[in-house]
């Protein structure tokens, strides 16, 4: 993550492992990802009923698992109302792709020798334990390098820095803000990434002079990105990597 702050490039990240290439936020998308060349992938990370971090997007399990079918009274169905053994045994596509867990994500990415972003998600009342877990597996697997922790949440940010020093720590948001470079100078964060939509040409510049690499999501064309990175963005988060990427390589050529 290191070179992001010095590299005049874009880098393109794969969004929940690349939604447009197969099931979100599952192993095989991830794999999708890297095989089109994204530099890096964005997954979300929330807790099972036993504490353990799972790769998973909402806060229930409705939208991207078969878990209604399988247990219609269970309603609604929430992550953290599930223990690991049954989440692993959803799909997310009939009989195949399931839930990952985080130790699983981290193994194949440094399998790989990838980076990850890991954007912690869940209820609140989670976070401490969620931010605990994750740290320790970050640790464990001796991943601190190619992990990039971020969150909508500046509480989690702060609790993850308390808790560790060195790992690098991303502000997400959904608004625009006034002082991103203060926001992300506050919680000891290495760079910021704003919503597409609310952002301007001069909060590019500010992050950019401040050295704080800007990483957008959710980019899915091409245009779009070329004009963020004229404007100094480092990276793009998008469910379409392989587009962009094709696009970065057929300008090179
Ligand atoms: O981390 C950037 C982006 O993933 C935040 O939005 O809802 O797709 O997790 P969401
Ligand atoms: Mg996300």
């Amino acid at each position: 993550w290191k070179d992001l702050v010095e590299f005049q490039g874009l880098w393109i990240g794969a969004h929940r492992g690349g939604a447009a290439l197969g099931p979100e936020n599952t192993l095989e998308t991830a794999m999708l990802g890297f095989q089109a060349g994204a530099h890096f992938w964005e997954l979300d990370v929330q807790l099972s009923a036993d504490g353990v971090p799972v790769v998973i997007h909402d806060e229930t399990l409705a939208r991207t698992t078969d878990a209604p079918v399988l247990y219609p009274q269970r309603r609604p169905w929430s992550v953290w109302d599930f223990t690991q053994a049954e989440l692993e045994t959803f799909a997310a596509i009939p009989g195949v792709w399931r839930i990952p867990t985080l130790r699983e994500a981290l193994a194949v990415t440094r399998r790989l020798q990838w980076l990850v972003n890991v954007e912690i998600k869940g209820r609140a009342e989670h976070h401490d334990r969620l931010v605990r877990e994750t740290l320790a597996l970050i640790t464990e697997l001796d991943m601190v390098p190619r992990v990039l922790l971020s969150s909508f949440h500046l509480g989690v940010l702060r609790r993850c820095r308390e808790m560790h020093q060195e790992v690098k720590l991303g502000v997400v948001v959904k608004e625009a803000v006034k002082d991103p470079v203060r926001l992300v100078q506050d919680v000891k964060a290495f760079s910021f990434h704003p919503a597409q939509r609310h952002l301007r040409r001069e909060t590019v510049r500010r992050c950019r002079e401040a050295g704080v690499p800007v990483i957008a999501w959710t980019v899915n064309d091409a245009a779009s990105a070329q004009k963020l990175h004229g404007w100094g963005v480092s990276a793009v988060i998008s469910d379409r990597p392989h587009e962009l990427i094709e696009q970065e390589t057929s300008k090179e050529d």
